[in-house]
């Protein structure tokens, strides 16, 4: 099976952003693609953010190893540009079924032809994207988690259309980028991780909601009960507000829409999480929590 040696990755936000990093410093020449200069250039400061977190957390980490991923990664807002050499793509750009599909249009119009393709959607199917991805024998799912460098989980997942020596090549490329992969084996809303959290996820937001209890007690219950390092509410901040106001935005639930009002303060405020350093708590520099943010009551009033 030929190495993807070159990654181009759609979406420099959150994840695209951990994504290409995660690739870089495993050797990847990388190319970022966003809509402006202006997210691009906000790039450098992810890198320093990231670069303490990696200083923390990695084994064998040095500056100038950091110094060398930095130098691989090239930035466009050309989806021609971006498509040119690429021999993998992973496609990261918010969690919005019309604008996901624009995009693989487009992408789709500059393919010269030889890369897998794959999105990054936490909720979507590849089956809902397909059908905006001309060679979709090609294309399929690989999914990160936020601080990829540590919960380094690269879940794959084809469409009845995908051929099987893509899925190998995906999960060859995972192996790579030092992740370890887990192959979906059937096509499901949520891949294997989501399906297990994402009902937890929902159940703080609603508790917090109601008034239950405060975004904390219900963070530090789940912590101490299950001797876990992290809790629920710990989610919002890791994986950002954004995410997460996209797909409870227009839930059915009442108490999850109004769960996203909670993430709109905060994406107003420019304090979406542990990237902004803070959310609902917040951050040192290296990622240390340091306390609990007040942009948010710490119990939510019905209005
Ligand atoms: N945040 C997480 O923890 C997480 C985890 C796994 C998967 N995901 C998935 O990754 C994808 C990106 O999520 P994120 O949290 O990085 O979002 P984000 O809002 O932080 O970043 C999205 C980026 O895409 C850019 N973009 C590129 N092309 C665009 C276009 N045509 N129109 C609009 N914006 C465009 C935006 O400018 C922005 O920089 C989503 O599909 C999400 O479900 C997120």
């Amino acid at each position: 099976m030929p190495t993807l040696e070159n990654l181009t990755v759609f979406g420099a936000g959150v994840m695209g952003s951990q994504i290409m990093m995660q690739a870089a410093y495993a050797g990847k020449t990388v190319v970022g693609y966003d809509i402006s200069d202006e997210t691009l250039d906000a790039l450098k400061g992810r890198w320093e953010w990231m670069r303490t977190y990696y200083r923390r957390d990695l084994d064998g980490f040095t500056d100038e190893k950091f110094d060398l991923a930095v130098s691989r990664i090239s930035t466009t807002t050309s989806v021609m540009a971006a498509m040119a050499n690429a021999d993998m793509v992973i496609e990261a750009v918010p969690e919005d079924l019309d604008i996901k599909r624009t995009l693989w249009e487009q992408i789709s119009e500059s393919d010269p032809g030889h890369a897998i393709l794959t999105t990054n959607s936490s909720y979507f199917l590849p089956s809902e994207i397909a059908p905006s991805v001309r060679r979709s024998n090609r294309f399929a799912a690989l999914h990160f988690a936020t601080l990829v460098w540590l919960a380094n989980i690269g879940e794959f997942m084809g469409h009845v259309g995908t051929d099987p020596d893509t899925l190998d090549a995906i999960a060859q490329f995972g192996e790579e980028i030092n992740l370890r992969v887990f192959r979906v084996r059937k096509e499901t809303r949520g891949y294997l991780l989501n399906a297990q959290i994402v009902p937890l996820i929902k159940e703080a937001a609603r508790l917090y909601v109601n008034g239950v209890g405060t975004f904390d007690e219900l963070n530090e219950s789940f912590k101490v009960g299950l001797a876990a390092p992290s809790g629920v509410v710990d989610t919002f901040d890791s994986a950002g507000f954004n995410v997460f106001y996209s797909i409870f935005a227009n839930d059915e639930d009442p108490s999850l829409r109004e769960f996203a009002n909670v993430m709109k303060i905060g994406i107003e405020n420019g304090k979406t999480g542990v990237g902004d350093r803070e959310g609902f708590y917040t951050y040192a520099e290296d990622g240390r929590k340091t306390g609990l943010s007040n942009q948010v009551p710490a119990v939510w009033e019905k209005k």
